[in-house]
């Protein structure tokens, strides 16, 4: 596996990725076609936040990508195809932009996670700091609010 910082030409490809991966936790698809502003990369972002995509001989297969290096650093993506999540690449993906935020100066990232993948992020050694309400439809979810450190453990 391969991990280059993302061009703005990736963006169709990475959108299509962050869609592919939040459908995998079975959300009906009037919720994803209302998230699609969430699961959008647009070249602009990518000029402007730091992206960086794993590839498996050159197809991506995942990316991940900060946000808010001004103020408080966010992990504002982190997606894996459903095909090749449980091998390791969400691991390897946060560690590589963990050396982006590290090398700006930052200790540790936010993530505003899925309540379906706070599991993945307490195993890289996360800490709950909080809850956002999400959805003010009505439906009700609460979203894990995490901090994770971006030091190498150990
Ligand atoms: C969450 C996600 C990024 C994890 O990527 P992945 O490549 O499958 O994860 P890894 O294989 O690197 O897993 C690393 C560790 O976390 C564990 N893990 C992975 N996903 C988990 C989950 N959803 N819940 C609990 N533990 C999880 C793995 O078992 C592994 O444990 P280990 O340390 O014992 O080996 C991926 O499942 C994904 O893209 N999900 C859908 C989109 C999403 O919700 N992204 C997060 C947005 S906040």
């Amino acid at each position: 596996m391969q991990f280059t910082r993302a061009v703005p030409d990736d963006a169709a490809e990475l959108t299509r990725i962050a869609h592919a991966a939040k459908r995998h936790w079975g959300y009906p698809e009037e919720w994803i076609a209302r998230w699609a502003p969430a699961l959008t990369v647009t070249p602009e972002f990518i000029r402007t936040n730091p992206t960086v995509v794993a590839r498996m001989e050159t197809e991506p297969v995942g990316f991940a990508a900060l946000t808010g290096l001004g103020r408080q650093l966010r992990l504002e993506h982190l997606w894996v195809l459903p095909a090749f999540m449980g091998r390791g690449i969400g691991r390897a993906l946060f560690q590589e932009i963990a050396l982006v935020g590290r090398a700006a100066g930052w200790s540790s990232v936010q993530v505003i996670s899925d309540p379906h993948a706070e599991g993945f992020y307490l195993r890289l050694g996360a800490r709950r700091v909080g809850e956002q309400i999400s959805d003010p439809e009505g439906h009700g979810r609460t979203l894990p609010v995490l901090l994770v450190n971006l030091r190498p453990a150990g």
